[in-house]
C-alpha cells in the first residue's frame, strides 16, 4: 500500500444524488480500497450556508450512511466529522496569522459574491460572512492537520488546495519545515454527469436522480429522462444520450460496448433503453440501498463509526497541532 496520505472533505449541505455518487463518492470508495485515506464530513464548512443544526446533522448521517452502504473500507479510511476534532479550529486560528488577506480576496467563491453584489449595485461585501471569507483557511487547516499528500477534489476546489499549499509554504518559511505541501488531484474526469433534462445533474436545475430512491421512484425518474424524438428503428448517437451516459457508469465493458452497438444500429427504442438502464442501476444499487435504509434507522451505529473515526483522526491532529503550537508559541 502506498504511504501517501489522501484526504478529502464532503460538505453536508444536501442529500447526495446520483451525480455526486458517480463524480465523487464512488471514486473515493475505489481509492480507499488501496490507500490510506482521511474522509471527513465538513460540517464546519456547511455553517456559512446552513443555519439549521438538524439539517446539518441529517445530511451528515446521510453522507456517512451512503459511504458505509457502498462499502467504504474502514481499515484504510478514517471517516469522521470535521467538528469532532477541535484542533482544526485551533489550527485555523494559527494559520490566519501567516495568511495574507490578499490571498482571500482572490478566492473564486468570494470573488463571485463580490461580482454579484457589484452587478446589482449592492455593497461589495453584502451577504458575505467571515465564514465564507475565511473558508480557504479552514480548508487549509483540514488538509495540513493530517499531513496530507494528495487531495482528490472536483475542479471547483483546485484553487482551495493550492491556497493550502501556499499557506503551508508561508508557515514553513517563518517557522521551519512543519507542514508537507499538499497536491490537488482533480478527480479522473467522469465527464459531466447529465441529469433528467440533459444538463449537468444538479440540485439547482431540479433534474437529479436520487441515489437511493425506492425502486418505483427510481424507475419513474429514469422513464422521465428527456430524449430526442428518434423512432425505435432509427440509429441513435450514444454520446449525446443521457441514457447511455448513465448506463456506462454502471455497466461493465462488454455491456457498454453492446449498448453502444444497439444505439448505433437502430432497432431499440428509447423506452427499451430506459428499461435496460433501470434494471442495471437497480441491480447495482439495490443491496446498498437496503443497507443505507438500515443505517439511517440505526443512527447510533453511525455515531459509533464516526466516534471511532474521530479517535483515529484526533491522534494525528493532536500531534500536528502540538508541533504548530510549539513552533509559534514556544
Ligand atoms: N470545500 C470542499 C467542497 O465544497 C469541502 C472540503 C472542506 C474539503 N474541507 C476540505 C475538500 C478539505 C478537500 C479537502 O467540496
Amino acid at each position: 500500500m502506498s504511504e501517501q496520505i489522501v484526504l478529502t472533505g464532503i460538505k453536508p449541505t444536501g442529500t447526495p444524488h446520483m451525480g455526486n455518487y458517480i463524480g465523487a463518492l464512488h471514486p473515493l470508495i475505489e481509492m480507499a480500497k488501496t490507500r490510506k485515506t482521511f474522509v471527513f464530513i465538513a460540517d464546519l464548512h456547511a455553517l456559512n450556508i446552513i443555519h439549521d443544526p438538524n439539517q446539518i446533522r441529517q445530511h451528515t448521517y446521510e453522507i456517512a450512511a451512503i459511504l458505509l452502504a457502498l462499502g467504504l473500507n474502514l481499515e484504510n479510511a478514517t471517516l469522521f466529522r470535521q467538528s469532532d476534532i477541535v484542533q482544526v479550529s485551533q489550527l485555523s486560528t494559527m494559520l490566519m496569522n501567516v495568511t495574507p488577506k490578499g490571498l482571500m480576496n482572490r478566492a473564486h467563491s468570494y470573488k463571485a459574491a463580490v461580482e454579484k453584489n457589484m452587478a446589482s449595485g449592492a455593497d461589495v461585501d453584502a451577504g458575505v460572512n467571515m465564514g465564507l471569507y475565511t473558508y480557504p483557511i479552514l480548508m487549509a487547516a483540514d488538509i495540513l492537520l493530517y499531513n496530507t499528500d494528495v487531495v482528490p477534489v472536483g475542479a471547483d476546489q483546485k484553487q482551495h488546495v493550492e491556497f493550502a499549499r501556499d499557506i503551508a509554504g508561508y508557515f514553513n518559511h517563518t517557522y521551519g519545515e512543519i507542514f508537507k505541501l499538499p497536491e490537488p488531484v482533480i478527480s479522473a474526469d467522469a465527464g459531466i454527469i447529465p441529469g433528467l433534462d440533459g444538463r449537468k445533474m444538479s440540485k439547482s436545475y431540479d433534474n437529479i436522480i436520487p441515489l437511493f430512491a425506492p425502486e418505483s421512484e427510481l424507475k419513474k425518474k429514469i422513464m422521465r429522462i428527456i430524449t430526442d424524438s428518434k423512432l425505435p428503428d432509427e440509429p441513435k448517437n450514444p454520446d449525446e444520450s443521457t441514457i447511455f451516459q448513465l448506463y456506462r457508469q454502471f455497466a461493465n465493458a462488454d455491456e457498454i460496448a453492446d449498448m453502444r452497438a444497439r444505439f448505433e444500429r437502430g432497432g431499440m427504442g428509447y423506452g427499451d433503453a430506459k428499461r435496460i438502464l433501470f434494471e442495471k442501476i437497480n441491480s447495482v444499487l439495490s443491496a446498498p440501498r437496503a443497507e443505507y435504509e438500515r443505517l439511517m434507522s440505526n443512527t447510533s451505529e453511525l455515531d459509533n463509526v464516526l466516534a471511532s473515526g474521530a479517535a483515529r483522526a484526533r491522534a494525528v491532529a493532536e500531534k500536528t497541532y502540538e508541533r504548530v503550537h510549539r513552533a509559534m508559541l514556544g
